[in-house]
């Protein structure tokens, strides 16, 4: 071998040694570059003859070609091989599970309040809903509840600001202002009519909603949610509360068997009034009486209050604990359970 097929074999393997083609360029400038090998070979030739200069010439450039082409066959095996390295790095694995996003769910309580307004839709009432912020005037004293009056102790809550000095504004203890006010607008729309004599349609309406109070136990939160009912016309009766309240219950609870029980009790906003229990005949709750809702015959100054006259206007009103019934119809013994928001409870409902 002679002295240039020597150095095209010295820049090959020095070419198969460049693991990046930043090396593979450092290696080339070494041979090619400037003052490269074969560049300082083509300067030596400036003594030489002109004959000696076409072979000479001749013999270098073959070896210069054979450099060059050793140079670009490892630039093309670099190249590929990063290529292939991130190709390997970015490979998709088809057969792998999908990364899934998860099927979000009502909450419970939430699949109980939909259930009631559809049920209560049925049979003709109205949704309302209002402020969880109330005055002292719906909350208390437009629902016959006077400043001094007792009820107001069991219904201690958070009071804010607004309002005034002795009738401060409150979070509504329950959602019986709910009456006052759907009432109040409802006979606006019908003012003329009734002034006329003429009467106007019958009032039917559900209010649910969250409500408050100063009470932190198993069975009691701060805040929990009411669903109120009201219905008033010119010839509603306890009947029609009794006929109204056993079915939304029955077909609430799906259980065509369920019994019912009106237990007299004392609410300032009717007279009479009644505590409702229910009992089922069969699985783990029969045979208890289990209370689910208060009600009544519309006390005369509420309905004077909703700007009626109570000689002409009777009704009956109920309110329920959405939490309550939610409990009852999934076995649930905790109520905050509902309000710590742990995924693992509240998945077992979707
Ligand atoms: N507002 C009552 C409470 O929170 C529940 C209630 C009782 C509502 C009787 C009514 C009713 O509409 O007629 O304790």
């Amino acid at each position: 071998m002679n002295e240039l097929d020597n150095l095209a074999e010295a820049a090959r393997a020095e070419f198969a040694q460049a693991a990046t083609p930043a090396d593979l360029e450092n290696a080339k400038a070494r041979y090619l570059g400037k003052s490269g090998r074969i560049t300082e070979l083509m300067k030596g030739m400036a003594a030489l003859s002109v004959d000696e200069k076409k072979t000479r010439g001749a013999a270098i450039n073959l070896a210069k070609q054979a450099i060059e082409s050793a140079l670009s066959q490892r630039r093309q095996a670099l190249a590929d091989a990063e290529l292939d390295a991130q190709l390997k790095a970015e490979a998709l694995d088809v057969s792998l599970p999908g990364r899934q996003r998860g099927a979000g769910g009502l909450h419970p309580v939430s699949l109980t309040l939909e259930r009631i307004e559809a049920i209560f839709g049925s049979m003709g009432f109205e949704v309302a809903e209002g402020p969880e912020i109330e005055s002292d005037w719906f909350n208390f004293t437009a629902l016959n509840t006077p400043e001094d009056h007792p009820a107001r102790s069991m219904h201690d809550t958070f009071y804010v600001e607004g309002g005034s000095a002795k009738a401060p504004n409150l979070l509504r203890t329950h959602t019986s202002p709910m009456q006052i006010r759907h009432a109040v607008q409802h006979v606006k729309r019908h003012r003329a009519a009734l002034d006329a004599g003429q009467g106007m349609p019958e009032i039917r309406v559900i209010a649910p909603g969250r409500t408050y109070r100063v009470d932190s136990d198993a069975t009691h939160s701060p805040m929990f949610h009411q669903c109120e009912g009201l219905w008033i016309g010119e010839n509603v009766s306890f009947k029609d509360l009794k006929v109204v309240f056993t079915d939304f219950c029955r077909t609430f609870f799906e259980s065509g068997d369920l019994v019912l029980r009106f237990r007299p009790s004392f609410f300032p906003f009717t007279e009479p009034s009644a505590e409702i229990d229910i009992q089922f005949q069969s699985g783990p709750l029969a045979g208890r009486w289990l209370e689910v809702a208060g009600s009544g015959q519309v006390h005369p100054n509420v309905v004077r209050n909703m700007g009626l006259d109570p000689e002409r206007y009777i009704g009956f009103a109920f309110g329920m604990g959405p939490d309550r019934l939610t409990m009852l119809r999934y076995g649930v013994n905790d109520l905050r359970l509902f309000f710590d928001g742990d995924v693992r409870f509240l998945s077992q409902f979707r």
